[in-house]
């Protein structure tokens, strides 16, 4: 018989299991109008191939909650996915160059959608049995880093789609950018010095790297002013009053730079 504390933990998963879903939905339905000649290119280094995208937001979840390394024998855990679809995370190992994602042809879109469906599989049916806490967390910061990577998965693809001007766009209904006021930016005082990034327990999170050392940024990055707010791109609910993304001013290809325009009636 359920207790309290079980039905409590199934609201709990059903909760997760939903946002997952429902996320995980939003980048296949963003990557349904295009074909595999789409995306599979890398336009320039700083954007990357659709594929790619949906790859390494399901190497999310398969590195850091199902816990894939590349042994297991079970079809979504490979090395070479390991390799491939991881971004900047040095402590889970080797990874492949950014500027030549595009180069990768080879596991097919079809590889990974089959991919996606099996890691899909699996974290439903985790998340059918409970979830711990540590995991949820873990579950749900997967869910905001895919819904980062479907804003940039519509940047690259226009830009990877700008490059072709005898064909039309793929992606006709485009909605208005909501109107979001992220608030005033404040100064904010540092004491300054040494500071270890990352946590040391060998846990769940963001791992020291091997080797790391403290880090002395001796400027601040003052005056490096962040992206904050949403753009057209920007995933329902995700428009965040912080930080967003880190393209400087002169990276405009990413259209997601100070709107000086309103939209008269
Ligand atoms: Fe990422």
């Amino acid at each position: 018989m359920a207790t309290n504390v079980d039905a409590v933990a199934d609201r709990f998963a059903d909760r997760f299991a939903d946002r997952f879903a429902k996320v995980r939905a939003r980048t296949e339905r963003l990557a349904a109008p295009l074909s595999a000649e789409d995306q599979v290119v890398q336009s320039m280094p700083d954007t990357s191939p659709t594929k790619w995208h949906r790859a390494h937001t399901t190497w999310f979840f398969a590195e850091f909650v199902l816990r894939a390394d590349g042994t297991s024998g079970r079809v979504w855990d490979r090395p070479e996915y390991r390799f491939l679809y991881n971004s900047y995370y040095e402590a889970v190992g080797a990874r492949h160059p950014r500027p030549q994602r595009g180069l990768v042809t080879r596991p097919s879109v079809a590889e990974v959608a089959n991919y996606r469906n099996h890691v899909d599989k699996e974290m439903l049916e985790l998340m059918t049995g409970g979830l711990d806490t540590a995991i949820a967390a873990v579950v749900e910061l997967g869910t905001h880093h895919e819904e980062q990577h479907q804003e940039l998965l519509l940047m690259d693809i226009k830009h990877v789609l700008s490059m072709n001007p005898a064909v039309g766009p793929a992606y006709a209904d485009r909605p208005h950018a909501p109107a979001v006021d992220p608030g005033p930016s404040n100064w904010v005082d540092f004491a300054g010095g040494l500071a270890d990034i990352g946590v040391d327990h060998g846990a769940d999170g963001f791992s020291i790297a091997d080797g790391a050392i403290g880090e002395y940024n001796g400027k601040f990055m003052s005056g490096q002013q962040v992206l904050r707010g949403g753009c057209v791109f920007t995933p329902p609910g995700h428009t965040r009053s912080t930080y967003r993304n880190f393209f400087h001013p002169h990276t405009r290809w990413h259209a997601s730079g100070v709107r000086l325009a309103t939209d008269r009636q």
